[in-house]
This record gives structure tokens, sequence and C-alpha cells, in this order.
């Protein structure tokens, strides 16, 4: 469904440079599963050379308007390259609209994105033009260098760099979900936070891949990063050397305990645990499942060294919620070196098995479960007093301070 009601005009990052995407105030959900508390934006940028035109990246459908009506603001009458970073529709929805609007205009992407674009939008195949790695396209006295980055976070994605201007314009890779009025980061504690929850939910499970290119990144002479979410960064090493800790760094000294309460017995044994592993210098994040944003426990397993997932037996398995936070965990493969399972049962369980089985992506050392009958006795918030010394020694026997 359209949105007539965002008003996002076109703003001047420099002379025939333009944002002319749109801002997402009230979007909360993406993808039907990652909470956007900050809504989203859908960056599009126009430049101009003194021969060609180009538009990097288009915008969500229901806010295609915002784009072709900026577009028309400006007096834009031809476009001669759309360049698709990325197949995912939030960026390459409109480019039905775009190239009806636009004829002459040839749709520029990676092979692979190609085939994703046909296979999602049936748009012709004699509108592309597919690019290699490191190939340019010149606009006149502008020069557009397409670095393919598989995996940020799609298989077909890649990256555009204006070489004169020295602007990276990366689609996904380094963006944020927020929707802001600032073009440029202001606000770096906000934007920190924001990038990694996205990076968190977007880019984690791909570590391995991403590594590889902020490497083939790393001799660019980079000005200005313009992703195709959030604002734009001005310090460009600021976001490039979060991710270098995100992607490259040790886990901290820090336990997650996701976990679900029905009665208050697991309750009981999670504010326990919280307590001893405090008191032994360790930093832990608890997250009630029951009401917690699945996006800040993500963000949360970035850097923690031990999860422990907390959970009541529900007809002998694992509580859902449990399960479902259990599922995501794995999917996004954090770099968490340790896990256990504590909770309670009322006459029977498989719930730790049950768990167990669900993180086969977490190369993780499992530390003995503390599995009770009932509500906790002192016996067992004894045993929750020794898993909190193993999680010490364990942290510490593999260098996590
Ligand atoms: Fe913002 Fe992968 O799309």
């Amino acid at each position: 469904m359209a949105k007539p009601e965002s008003k996002t005009k076109p703003r001047e990052i420099k002379k025939d440079i333009y944002c002319v995407g749109a801002i997402d105030w009230d979007r909360r959900l993406f993808d039907s599963l990652i909470p956007l508390p900050d809504g989203t934006s859908y960056n599009s940028y126009l430049i101009k050379g003194s021969q060609k035109t180009a538009l990097i990246d288009t915008v969500d459908p229901p806010m295609k308007d915002v784009l072709l009506k900026n577009l028309d603001e400006l007096g834009i009458r031809k476009i001669d390259y759309v360049i698709f970073n990325h197949a995912e529709p939030d960026h390459s929805g409109s480019i039905r609209e775009v190239l009806a609007k636009y004829p002459e205009a040839k749709a520029v992407c990676t092979d692979r994105c190609k085939t994703m674009l046909i296979d999602r939008f049936m748009v012709a195949e004699e509108r592309f033009k597919t690019v290699e790695d490191k190939e340019t396209i010149d606009l006149g006295g502008r020069t557009l260098e397409f670095i393919h980055a598989p995996w940020v976070h799609w298989p077909e994605t890649m990256l555009t760099y204006l070489r004169e201007d020295k602007i990276l314009f990366p689609c996904d890779f380094f963006g944020s979900h927020l929707a802001i009025t600032d073009m440029y980061v202001r606000d770096a504690g906000q934007e920190y936070e924001a990038a990694k929850r996205y990076w968190a939910e977007i880019m984690m499970p791909f570590r391995l891949q991403i590594q590889k290119n902020l490497e083939k990144i790393k001799d660019y002479d980079i000005e200005i990063i313009a992703p195709s979410h959030g604002p734009m960064h001005d310090k460009a090493e600021f976001i490039i050397e979060a991710y270098r800790s995100w992607a490259y760094d040790e886990p901290e000294n820090i336990v997650v305990i996701p976990y679900i309460s029905m009665h208050g017995s697991t309750r009981a044994m999670v504010a326990h645990l919280v307590e001893a592993l405090t008191r032994r210098g360790v930093t832990v994040k608890q997250f009630d499942l029951a009401a917690s944003d699945i996006g800040k426990l993500a963000a949360a397993l970035v850097d923690a060294a031990t999860i422990v997932i907390g959970t009541p037996t529900v007809l002998t398995g694992p509580h859902p919620n449990v399960a479902y936070a259990a599922f995501l965990a794995n999917a996004l493969k954090p770099k968490t070196k340790f896990a256990s399972i504590i909770g309670s049962y009322g006459w029977g369980t498989r719930a730790v098995e049950q768990l167990a089985a669900m993180l086969p992506n977490l190369k993780v050392e499992i530390i003995d479960p503390v599995i009770i009958k009932g509500y906790p006795r002192e016996v067992d918030l004894e045993s929750l007093d020794k898993l909190a010394d193993t999680i010490v020694a364990k942290h510490k026997a593999a260098g996590i301070a």
C-alpha cells in the first residue's frame, strides 16, 4: 500500500549528487520479523556526471511515489543507469516503475542480481547491463566503480564507489534502521546502537564473508559512506572500525540470559544466577522473552562470551518463546563460546536435549545445565553458584577477563 503522506524531499550531498529516497518514520517491523523501534529509511542517490546520470538503489515499493516525485522535483528527464547493489525489494522493489519512467535506463548489477531481479520482478532481460568486479562506468567527470561484495547479506550484493568524490554506496553494508532528519550521523551513540543492532540482525550470520569484504575496501580512500538505510557517515572510519570490532574481536566477559518463567521458579533461578555472576565481576544482560525486543537480544549476543538460556518445561520441552529465541540465536551465529541451560519442571522434562539440539551453528562448549524440579531450594542455588564459578573459570581460561 502506498504511503502518500511521506514528504521526504531531495537533499543535496554535493553539487549534482542528491539523496532522493524516503524516510519511513512509522514502520515497526521488517521482513515480518525484525522490530524497527526507530523506523527506517530507503536511501536512493542520484549522481549526475557531465554526460550521464545514474540512480543508485531505489526504494521499498510502498514509497515509490516519494522517489519518483523527488526525481521530478529535480527535473530529471533522463536516467542512463539504475544501479542495483542488492536485489532485496526494500531497495530494488521500485524497479519496474523507475525503468518504465526512464525507458533508456539500463539496470546495472551483478550477474546473480540480474537473475534474482528477473525472478522477482519479471523485468525484461534486455534492460540489464551486468558488471564484473572492479568494472567502471564513466558518467563524464565522475566514475562509478563496482566492487563485488557477496554476502552483505545476500549472495548477489555489490558496493558502488564514486571515485572522484570518494563516496562509497554500500547499500545494506554499514547501514542502520533509523528514521532521522540528519543527513549525516550526528549522535554517534544513537547510531552505534542502531548500527550494532542492524549488524546483529542482518550481517552477523555472514561474519567470515564480511571479513573478506572489509579487507576488500581497506585500500579505498573513502570520505563518505552513503548506505541505503539510516544516516550517511562523513566520518567513515567510525563505522568501519565498529564493523572491524564486531567482525574480528574476541567476545567479552558478558553473559546473556534470555528466559521465560511461567510460575516464578525459573525467574528465581535467573535472579540468583545474575547476582552470582555480577558478584564475580561478569556483566550480565537479562531478557524476559515474554516482553523483550528480540533485536536488543540479538545486539547483546554480538559480544557475549556466554549464553545461558532459562526455560520452564512445557509439554516436556522448552517454552515455545525460548525455542524461538534459541532458533534465532543459532541462525545469527554470534561469536559466543559457551552455553548453558537452567530451568525447572513439574514432573518430567526433555527441555535440555531439545534446546541443545537447536544450537548446531553455535560453536559453543555446553556447560552442565541446572535443571530442577519445582521451586529452587538451597541446594539448587548452590548449583547455580557452581555454574557461575564454572563460567568465570571458562572465561578466564579463554583469555576473556
Ligand atoms: Fe535493506 Fe537486504 O535489504
